[in-house]
């Protein structure tokens, strides 16, 4: 038994009469505090499987426990406190609110939670409290990236959730982000679940899942990560 275990999850879209199974059978476990890299091509059912981790999509068969709870069995009031009081999620696009300051876009998800961190010290763990006052569309890409991080792990989340957390950012800034990324699982605690389709960074992962097909091709435990600063790609 794991912090997660995903058991026999099936996840099917209908569009247009034609059915798609995104999830097909998927079943793994995950370890609290670890590092987490789901990999696979473009079309797998990376993002499915994060979106229904995350509370933020339901599955159509299997169970999804978090922390000893089948979130699969939540009505939607329970998703709701389940997704505002232990879940961080990074879009790969950011998701800002474009007319919020950076601070204010961090203050947003922090208000709405018991026990969060600081705004500002959010912001400064990411390197940009001398951004606080910018508005996403003055900031860089990678910036609205760290802002989108600040906005996640001020809230504290038990699961930080990133889908292609570094796909939109140059390699410098991809670094750094993975390095903010670690902290939360090293020094925080948190179990960290990161979606991506480069598989260059996954020798800094605790554990690597490989999706094909809609289903689980192969689980590793990786029990000596390699230092980011190793990772070339
Ligand atoms: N909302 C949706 N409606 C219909 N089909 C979807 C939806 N979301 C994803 N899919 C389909 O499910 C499959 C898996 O998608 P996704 O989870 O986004 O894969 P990945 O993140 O690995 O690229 C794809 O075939 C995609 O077209
Ligand atoms: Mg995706």
């Amino acid at each position: 038994m794991g912090y997660i275990d995903v058991i026999h999850e099936v996840k099917r879209y209908n569009t247009g009469g034609k059915t798609c199974i995104a999830n097909n059978d998927v079943t793994f476990s995950i370890m609290q505090g670890e590092l987490v890299m789901i990999l696979g091509a473009s079309g797998t059912g990376k993002s499915t499987l994060l979106n229904i981790l995350g509370g933020m999509d339901s599955c159509d068969e299997g169970d999804v426990i978090v922390d000893g709870e089948d979130i699969a069995k939540y009505d939607a009031k329970e998703l709701t406190e389940y997704r505002r009081l232990d879940v961080g999620f990074v879009f790969q696009f950011y998701n800002l609110v474009p007319n919020l300051t950076a601070l204010e876009n961090v203050e947003m998800a922090s208000e709405i939670v018991p026990y969060s961190n600081n705004s500002m010290d959010a912001l400064a763990s990411v390197g940009l409290m001398n951004r606080c006052n910018n508005f996403p569309s003055q900031l860089s890409g990678g910036e609205q990236q760290r802002v989108a991080i600040a906005r996640a792990v001020a809230k504290r989340p038990k699961i930080l959730l990133c889908d292609e957390p570094t796909g939109a950012l140059d390699y410098k800034t991809g670094k750094q982000v993975l390095h903010i990324l670690q902290d939360m699982s090293r020094k925080h605690g948190a179990t960290v679940i990161i979606v991506t389709h480069n598989s260059a960074i996954s020798p800094m992962a605790d554990r690597v899942i490989r999706m094909h097909d809609a289903s689980i091709a192969e689980v590793k435990c990786n029990p000596n990560p390699c230092d980011i600063d190793q990772l070339e790609w």
